[in-house]
């Protein structure tokens, strides 16, 4: 199936990185959230990173302009109904997402295939709200997804060899390196890194070294891009917090038991870069303030 039109449904952290990259590449996008005003800021936030662009002289002005104008906001499920594929990328909570994909059976067409950028939950599960289990397929971008090269795509039980080959075809037209992965539970890269966000909150809180040294320590002793509690604010630590629930629940191992440190933050609406306040502070832009 030739796709030339993207839905996506939820325009936070994620769908708006997925709606940026995607529509670098051509396609046009159809960005869907709750209200005018969540989608008004999604917009603003997809232009704050272009402009971040811009400055570092990665785009042209025109580019830019090309990018914006080819994303449709809109704040009914409804308008999604053109889109030959769709990515949805609500809060990870199972019944939101099942909802979502009953609906969006009824709104449409039966070829249209639907992704998932769930971390945790099962494809499986999810597909069999619909009444196309064959065309649902896991497509698992990371944060920042403008950066980020990779992108695991996931079989469901039921998901087609074809809806796989046109996912593959897709993920590899955005310039980003797909993955296979077989449903299990984080898939490859949630079920690796959280244990280790995880044990970085546990040191803190039991006063082995400060957020800062955690975070130096870990970054320059094995020559990582970030360090893990600066990962997990960027991340979103509500939504750290609802992996590790996920992974504790579902594969009972106390190696996924999330650190009561976490759940402190999360309910004082300390919640990484997006609140401007976790283990660090951030400004407007996202930038960690010293
Ligand atoms: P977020 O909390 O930043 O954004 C979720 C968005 O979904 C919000 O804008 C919310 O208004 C919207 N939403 C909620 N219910 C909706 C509905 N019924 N209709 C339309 N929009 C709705 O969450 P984030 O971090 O973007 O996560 C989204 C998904 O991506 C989750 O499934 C998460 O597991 C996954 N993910 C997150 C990563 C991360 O590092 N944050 C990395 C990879 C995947």
């Amino acid at each position: 199936m030739e796709i030339r039109k993207v839905g996506i449904v939820g325009a936070g952290t994620m769908g708006c990185g997925i709606a940026e990259s995607v529509a670098e590449k051509g396609y046009d996008v159809i960005l869907v959230d709750r209200t005018e005003e969540l989608i008004g800021e999604a917009r603003s936030r997809i232009e704050m990173s272009l402009n971040k662009k811009l400055e570092k002289w990665a785009i042209t002005e025109a580019e830019k302009k090309v990018t914006l104008s080819r994303i449709r906001p809109a704040s009914q499920l409804v308008n999604i109904t053109p889109a030959d594929l769709v990515i949805e990328a609500v809060v990870e909570d199972p019944d939101v997402k099942k909802e979502i994909f009953r609906t969006l059976d009824n709104l449409c067409a039966d070829d249209v295939v639907f992704a998932t950028n769930t971390s945790t939950l099962s494809i499986t599960e999810l597909a069999a709200a619909t009444g196309r289990p064959d065309r649902v397929i896991g497509l698992h971008f990371l944060n920042p997804v403008t950066r980020i090269k990779l992108v695991e795509i996931v079989r469901g039980l039921k998901t087609s060899d074809e809806t796989f080959a046109t996912a593959s075809k897709f993920v590899a037209s955005l310039d980003k390196t797909g993955v296979e992965v077989y449903e299990s539970p984080g898939f490859v890269t949630t079920r690796v890194i959280v244990p280790l966000l995880n044990e970085a909150m546990y040191a803190l809180m039991e006063g082995v070294a400060s957020a800062k040294g955690i975070d130096a320590a870990m970054k320059l002793g094995f020559d990582l891009g970030k360090g893990p509690l600066e990962l997990a604010d960027r991340m979103g630590l509500d939504t750290v917090l609802a992996f590790m629930e996920r992974l504790f629940r579902d594969l009972g191992d106390l190696k996924f038991r999330p650190c009561p440190l976490l759940r402190k933050l999360v309910r004082a609406g300390h919640l990484g870069v997006k609140s401007g306040q976790g283990f660090f502070k951030y400004d407007d832009e996202g930038n960690l303030i010293e």
